[in-house]
């Protein structure tokens, strides 16, 4: 089974990559799930203005990036979509590769990874209404990292020892929110 990891931040100096490599970390010891970082960075994906809604264009072609962006979004089984909390919302880059989503998503799990000063709860509300219209499967589990990431999640995704030790931290929810997404990605795919 593959899950992907989508990074949705771009800009320099970013957290949200050392972020997603915790995350990519955490599901490290999965059973049989190959794990892969999509990073938006590696996609020019302009700002969306094909002329139909892609879900409702059958003679549509993609190239270039935007295909090799789709192409690489259908191999997965399942996804952890990571954002930053931007005014109340998820990243517009993020926004903007979904908007090209047509039918890659459809009926697969997408769980969802925020950080901002309030765990990036708002984010988490936004893309999780916005995944759900590309037909994917919401995993109900969200991560909200509500510390900040500086000081806490080091470049290689290494979490602190301080925050590893609580009962119920960042660590306990990311493995619960890991083992739902595994957990719906089977049963969906069996269903298929
Ligand atoms: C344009 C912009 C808007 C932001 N708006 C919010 C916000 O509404 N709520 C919040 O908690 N943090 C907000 N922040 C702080 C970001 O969540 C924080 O800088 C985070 O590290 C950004 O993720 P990134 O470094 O991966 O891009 C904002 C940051 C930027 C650059």
């Amino acid at each position: 089974m593959k899950l992907q990891i989508v990074i949705g931040s771009t800009r320099e100096g970013r957290k949200s990559l050392q972020f997603s490599k915790w995350i990519e970390s955490s599901a490290r010891d999965l059973e049989d799930v190959e794990v892969e970082m999509v990073d938006l960075v590696d996609f020019d994906l302009p700002l969306f203005n094909e002329a139909v809604s892609p879900r409702y264009n059958p003679d549509r072609k993609v190239e270039g990036d935007v295909k090799k962006f789709l192409d690489k979004l259908a191999e997965a089984d399942g996804y952890v979509f990571v954002t930053p909390e931007y005014n109340h919302s998820l990243s517009g880059v993020l926004k903007n590769a979904l908007d090209y989503t047509a039918y890659e998503l459809n009926r697969k799990p997408a769980a969802v990874a925020t950080h901002g000063s309030v765990g990036g709860a708002r984010a988490a509300e936004h893309l999780k209404m916005i995944l759900s219209e590309c037909q994917a499967v919401i995993v109900p589990i969200n991560l909200h990292f509500n510390h900040f990431i500086a000081g806490n999640i080091d470049e290689e995704g290494n979490l602190i020892k301080e925050l590893k030790e609580l009962q119920y931290g960042p660590h306990t929810t990311v493995n619960t929110m890991l083992n739902d997404l595994v957990w719906y990605a089977k049963a969906l795919k069996a269903a298929k």
